[in-house]
């Protein structure tokens, strides 16, 4: 006798491997997210410190996010890995992922080479898209990083992906982003090339904001500090 065949039967069996991977991404979600805030704690902590050395900050702002699980079975399937919650974890190195966006090129490379030369923390890739540019004109410095997280179970070291950029780098690279998105990837060539020529006027511009930067410090202007030690009341 065969067995009557059931057109539901294959929903319900995807559905329990989708049920599945979002268990198992909840799981992982706790190790990333604690990872994100290591990193988080320890650019604000060099932040703060070159503030009171300096008195001003390198660091304009930050960006976190947890990589959706959309998003990472997305890249594996685009990858040709295996789709589950363990390869994610052994293949994919931007699952957590931060982005510090600075002030000036320069600060750039010093708040890479301050966090990159933290004990508990190896460096694992840097791709540098300032010194070479990506041909869209994309600029950015990317490293990967590991850092120890405690939890119950122990010590785990967890990649991040910290991508550090000038403010105008992150200006180009939102807007060409969202270009990118509406048009589905398909960018005409005079159009990309236009904007790979805008991507090189906010280099120059970068430049000189530097110089502009650089020239003021040699000033070595006293600006007081502000004695904000009692309450004023
Ligand atoms: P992915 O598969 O995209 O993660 O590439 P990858 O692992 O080779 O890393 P890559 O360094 O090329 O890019 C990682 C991230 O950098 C992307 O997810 C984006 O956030 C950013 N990025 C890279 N290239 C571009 C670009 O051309 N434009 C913009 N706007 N962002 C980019
Ligand atoms: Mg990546």
């Amino acid at each position: 006798m065969s067995i009557p065949h059931d057109p539901s039967s294959e929903l319900i069996h995807f559905s329990e491997e989708f049920q599945y991977m979002l268990d198992e991404y909840f799981n992982i979600q706790c190790r990333y997210q604690a990872a994100i805030r290591q990193v988080q704690t320890k650019l604000e902590i060099l932040n703060l410190e070159f503030e009171t050395k300096h008195r001003r900050n390198p660091i304009h702002h930050m960006e976190n996010r947890m990589k959706t699980l959309q998003s990472i079975t997305e890249k594996l399937h685009r990858k040709k890995m295996e789709v589950s919650m363990a390869s994610a974890v052994e293949n994919l190195y931007d699952i957590a992922g931060v982005r510090v966006v600075c002030s000036y090129i320069q600060d750039v490379f010093e708040v890479a080479k301050l966090l990159s030369e933290q004990d508990d923390i190896s460096v694992i890739r840097v791709n540098d898209y300032i010194h070479h540019p990506k041909a869209n004109g994309y600029r950015s410095l990317h490293l990967v990083i590991e850092v120890p997280v405690f939890l119950a179970e122990g010590r785990t070291l967890v990649p991040v992906e910290v991508q550090i950029r000038t403010i105008a780098m992150d200006f180009w690279a939102s807007l060409e982003h969202n270009l990118r998105y509406k048009a589905d990837g398909i960018v005409p060539h005079d159009i990309s090339d236009e904007l790979r020529k805008t991507a090189d006027d906010i280099s120059a511009i970068d430049e000189r904001m530097q110089s502009i930067h650089d020239r003021m410090a040699k000033l070595d202007l006293k600006t007081p500090r502000q004695l904000s030690l009692f309450d004023e009341t």
